[in-house]
Order: C-alpha cells, then sequence, then structure tokens
C-alpha cells in the first residue's frame, strides 16, 4: 500500500469517525420517522428537534411555508405551533384531512449552513360502505345483480359473503345466475383497509315462487267428534288458499266447519262431524306466480263408535282388570281356569278405552 494510499483511507476513517455538530444534527434529524401515519379527523404534531444555534427556522408543507420561526404564513386555523424554543421547533395540524397528506419540511440555517428534515404525512380512512343495493324482491330464475361501493385509504377490500358466511365473491359485485328458491337470504359486503374494524352492511333477496303444496294426509272421523284437514304450502310471496268438494262447490264456513287461513297452511276444522262431512276435498294453493292443488279425503273411521253409555260400561270393567288389586296378572289368577280368556279381555278393553 502506497504512501497516498494509506493517508485517503485514514482520512475517510477520521471523516466517519469524527462526529461534528453538523453530522450528530443529522443523527437527530433520522430519529424522525419518515412517514407518520395519522387518521383522517385526528390531529398530529411535526416535531423538529435541533441541538444548535439556529438564525432562522421553517415549516413548509410541500414548497409553501407553514411558518418561519413564530411566524405564521398559513391561512389554515388547523395549523398551529405547538414549541418553539432552541431544541424543538414543532407544529399541530387539527382535524387532518385527506389533503394535507404529502411531504412537509422542517428548514433551517445553522452556522449560514442550509439543513432540512423531511416527513411524509399519510392520511388514513376506515374502509367504509358508501352504496350498496337495496333488498329486492325477484322471481326465481331471475338474474341477481348486487352492489357494495367502499372508500377508505389504503384502498379497502370488498367482499360477499352469505348468510354461513361463506366467501362468495371478492370485489364490489355479486352476480347469481338464474337464482333459486334456497338461496333467498341475506347477503352481507364486508370492506376493510385494515384501520379500523370492517364495515359490514346486508342486503335482503328475496326470491318468489308459486306454491308448492308439501303436505295433505286423508283423515279418518268419528260421527259427533272433531276433525281437521290440513294443507300446507310453500309459496313467496304466501298463498292464499281455497277449499273445494267433491263437485268442484266451495268449501264454506258454517257452525259446524271452520277454515282457518294461517301463513303457510289452511285447515278445516270440523267441530262436529256429521255424515254430510265425509268426502273428497281439494285445497288450491295461489299466488301471484302460480297455484297448485292437492286433494284429500275425510273419511269414516273403522271400527266401533263407542255411544256415551256404552262408554261408562267400558270404564267400570277397564277398573276391574286394572284397578287397585285387581292388575291383569291378579285378574288372570283370580279367574283361574280362565287365565287365558282373563288376560284377553283386559287387553282388549284397554285397547278400546284408548280408542
Ligand atoms: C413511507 O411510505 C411509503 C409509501 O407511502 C413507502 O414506500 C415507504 O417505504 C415508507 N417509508 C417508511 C420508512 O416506512
Ligand atoms: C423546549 O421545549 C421542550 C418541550 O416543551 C422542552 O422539553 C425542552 O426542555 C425545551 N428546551 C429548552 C432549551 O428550553
Ligand atoms: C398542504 O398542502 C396541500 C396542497 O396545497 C393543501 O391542500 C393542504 O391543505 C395543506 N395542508 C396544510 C396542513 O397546510
Ligand atoms: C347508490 O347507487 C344507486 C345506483 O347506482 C344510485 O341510484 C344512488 O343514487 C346511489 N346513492 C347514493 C347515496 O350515492
Ligand atoms: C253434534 O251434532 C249432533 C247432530 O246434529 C247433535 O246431536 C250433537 O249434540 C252435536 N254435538 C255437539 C258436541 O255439539
Ligand atoms: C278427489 O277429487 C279430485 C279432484 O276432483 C280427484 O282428482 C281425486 O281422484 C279424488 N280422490 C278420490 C279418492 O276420489
Ligand atoms: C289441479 O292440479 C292439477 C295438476 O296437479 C291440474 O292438472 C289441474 O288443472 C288443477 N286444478 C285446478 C282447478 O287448478
Amino acid at each position: 500500500m502506497s504512501c497516498a494510499m494509506l493517508r485517503h483511507a485514514l482520512a475517510l476513517l477520521l471523516a466517519l469517525l469524527w462526529k461534528g455538530p453538523s453530522s450528530a444534527q443529522a443523527a437527530e434529524f433520522g430519529h424522525l420517522p419518515d412517514n407518520i401515519t395519522v387518521l383522517e379527523g385526528e390531529s398530529v404534531v411535526l416535531r423538529c428537534k435541533i441541538d444548535e444555534e439556529v438564525t432562522h427556522k421553517a415549516w413548509l408543507n410541500r414548497s409553501n411555508i407553514l411558518f418561519t420561526g413564530t411566524d405564521k404564513w398559513s391561512l389554515d386555523s388547523r395549523v398551529s405551533l405547538v414549541n418553539n424554543n432552541n431544541s424543538d421547533f414543532s407544529i399541530k395540524i387539527e382535524q387532518v384531512m385527506v389533503a394535507d397528506e404529502g411531504p412537509y419540511t422542517c428548514s433551517f440555517q445553522a452556522r449560514n449552513q442550509p439543513r432540512t428534515a423531511h416527513v411524509y404525512l399519510i392520511v388514513q380512512v376506515p374502509a367504509r360502505i358508501v352504496n350498496i343495493s337495496q333488498d329486492t324482491s325477484v322471481n326465481e330464475g331471475d338474474d341477481v345483480n348486487l352492489f357494495c361501493l367502499a372508500v377508505g385509504r389504503p384502498e379497502p377490500t370488498i367482499t360477499w359473503k352469505d348468510f354461513k358466511y361463506d366467501l362468495m365473491n371478492e370485489g364490489e359485485f355479486l352476480e347469481i345466475t338464474e337464482i333459486k328458491r334456497h338461496q333467498a337470504e341475506e347477503f352481507e359486503c364486508i370492506t376493510n383497509n385494515g384501520v379500523a374494524p370492517p364495515d359490514t352492511r346486508r342486503v335482503k333477496v328475496t326470491v318468489n315462487y308459486p306454491p308448492v303444496i308439501t303436505e295433505v294426509k286423508n283423515m279418518p272421523a268419528q260421527l259427533g267428534k272433531t276433525a281437521i284437514l290440513r294443507c300446507e304450502a310453500m309459496a313467496v310471496p304466501t298463498a292464499s288458499f281455497e277449499w273445494y268438494r267433491d263437485d268442484r262447490m266451495p268449501v264454506e264456513s258454517d257452525n259446524t266447519l271452520k277454515i282457518k287461513n294461517e301463513k303457510t297452511r289452511s285447515l278445516l276444522l270440523f267441530t262436529n262431524v256429521t255424515e254430510k262431512h265425509f268426502g273428497n276435498y281439494t285445497c288450491f294453493a295461489s299466488n301471484r306466480l302460480g297455484a297448485s292443488n292437492a286433494s284429500m279425503l275425510l273419511f269414516r273411521k273403522a271400527g266401533c263408535d263407542v255411544t256415551g253409555r256404552e262408554r261408562g260400561q267400558l270404564l267400570n270393567l277397564y277398573r276391574m282388570c286394572t284397578g287397585p288389586g285387581a292388575v291383569y296378572g291378579g285378574a288372570v289368577s283370580l279367574n283361574g281356569r280362565l287365565s287365558g280368556v282373563g288376560l284377553w279381555f283386559c287387553l282388549s278393553i284397554s285397547v278400546l278405552m284408548k280408542v
């Protein structure tokens, strides 16, 4: 290594190790974050730390002077000086707006050397849904297009989920082609940019379809008793019901028959079944999308119709069979040789009593 090279290396080393006031200054400014992040609407303080004597100092927004020393140049009332002494020259911006985002510069002169420190103000805005499809009602088989518009800084993500919270789509739009009745539900739009909790809104999609009668049953009935015929129908909008007899005669309410219409079903309530009530009934369910019908029978119940008096006699026999000390086993053993017949007798009565 030549002497000249050695001298150069030494000079370089010294230059690196020697921390004069100005390089200390630079190190001090190096402590300022390059980026300062603030939420829209909040306040932020921009600090400039100085540890040497300075003659002039200023804060700039891009190339516009905000303050020189204590002199305010900015006309913006949100900007103020929070500290000005030999070691600290700081300004405050209140109710930060998106337009405030950008480079800010602290500029000063020490020993006739101009120096600067830069910060970059980043203004964040929580993700927020600004417009979304209204709740909608469509017919089965239609195509459905939903939208969800969101704003935020940084740019938010938008996702659509269904009620099971399964992802349907990423992006502003949700398209469902030929929607089926089981797809009627609330869809949720979620927007997020990590600045604040996600914003969510829901859109309800109603799918209309014609009535489908789901349950009809032939019903047994006994004279003098009550009976019910049911007609259940799924439909959107809800179906309206009509009833007809064999001969297509409309069924009408009277003192022994009531028609009770509920949301998803219609009931024929027979309060006292008589001979004329037995027959074939047709339930007719309709809404503006269509109609459906189904028929069912009210038929005479097989087996004996027990009168009140017969019922009283049966009850006495039943007590004999089941009363204290006369359980099935007892009755059977008391009768001794008639045990088989006794058992049959008591069992028959039990069955009849449940009629
Ligand atoms: C400051 O923000 C910009 C983007 O706005 C980024 O590229 C840069 O890396 C950030 N600097 C620091 C030190 O975080
Ligand atoms: C300048 O102001 C800051 C903040 O109020 C304070 O901490 C610091 O001691 C002050 N420095 C001098 C030299 O007055
Ligand atoms: C910074 O400059 C921008 C662009 O001129 C301006 O819109 C904004 O209001 C300024 N902000 C402050 C705090 O001076
Ligand atoms: C939302 O979007 C719809 C459809 O594009 C539009 O008609 C409506 O004016 C928007 N509403 C608002 C508040 O922007
Ligand atoms: C049912 O109708 C029959 C014949 O009309 C009548 O004799 C009977 O009392 C009625 N029963 C009831 C519980 O109303
Ligand atoms: C009941 O009436 C409907 C309609 O009139 C008919 O289609 C059906 O066959 C009838 N059921 C019986 C068991 O008679
Ligand atoms: C009842 O439904 C059948 C098909 O199930 C249809 O052919 C018939 O026309 C319907 N009756 C009425 C009165 O709508």
